[in-house]
């Protein structure tokens, strides 16, 4: 296989999701094993919850945050820390993740956009409550937590089902594939938006597009001039000519 050449890029954009994290032991959503493959996403995931259930939520998602104390980066998330690490001052490199795992970031990864936010962080379910967001060890499997300066209860600092991107990530992403030049989808099932629509806005600026993925996206999008099928773990390490 022949390895990528980045020294002809100016504005690299990678888009990463659950596949990535895969080999670090994280469940993927979709695919194989993936945790909506017997529950709807829509129905349990969905902001409407945090009214009527909220410690399901935290059930649902908030156990992550014990595997967490384990899981380790794998080979994936260190390439892509090496290969920011690795290029020159003038080439940019914005890394977007859907995935909430902060995996990317315990690698080594610096520009790194969490469009879905961060299972490790808790915040209050009540938007005009002062409480900023704070890293958070608990799981709170069994009692809801609630917040102490407005009684509401708190809640994990990721986005729901039905819940807008966080302004600032999505305007950040708007300025990172205006000028892209090379994108890169990793890992992703390219079923959920915003994000499945990101290679479009990059195909339209003209970059390079490729994906790598353990299967091929169904249905096929148009915008991928390449596809890598495999292990991403794998396919990294010698797609960017790193060794682990
Ligand atoms: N290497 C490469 N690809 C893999 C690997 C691996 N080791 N393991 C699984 N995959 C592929 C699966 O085949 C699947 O196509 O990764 C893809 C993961 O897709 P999803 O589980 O749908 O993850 P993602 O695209 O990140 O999901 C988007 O949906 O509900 C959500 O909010 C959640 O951020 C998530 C969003």
């Amino acid at each position: 296989m022949q390895s990528l050449d980045f020294s002809a890029y100016r504005n690299i954009v990678v888009l990463t999701g659950a596949g990535v994290s895969a080999a670090s032991g994280i469940q993927p959503f979709r695919g194989q094993g993936g945790l909506w493959k017997d529950i709807n996403p829509f129905v349990v995931a969905d902001v409407s919850v945090l009214e009527t259930n909220p410690l399901s939520i935290w059930q649902l998602f908030g156990k992550l945050r014990t595997q967490l104390e384990t899981a380790q980066p794998n080979a994936a998330h260190l390439t892509l820390a090496k290969l920011e690490a690795q290029l020159s001052a003038s080439q940019k490199f914005t890394l977007i993740t859907q995935n909430i795992d902060g995996l990317h970031q315990r690698a080594g990864s610096l520009n790194v956009i969490e469009l879905h936010g961060n299972v490790n962080y808790t915040r209050c379910s009540n938007h005009t409550c002062s409480l900023t967001s704070y890293l958070d060890k608990y799981s709170h499997q069994e009692l809801l937590p609630i917040c102490q300066l407005c009684n509401s209860p708190l809640r994990l600092d990721i986005v729901l089902f039905g819940e807008q991107i966080p302004v600032k990530q999505e305007w950040l992403v708007k300025q990172s594939l205006r000028d892209c030049d090379l994108f890169i989808a990793i890992g992703t099932s390219g079923t959920v938006w915003p994000a499945a629509n990101f290679v479009r806005s990059a195909h339209y600026v003209g970059a390079r597009t490729i994906f790598i993925n353990l299967e091929p996206m169904k249905p096929q999008n148009p915008y991928f001039q390449e596809e890598y099928l495999g292990l991403a773990e794998e396919l990294l390490p010698l797609l960017f000519n790193y060794e682990y």
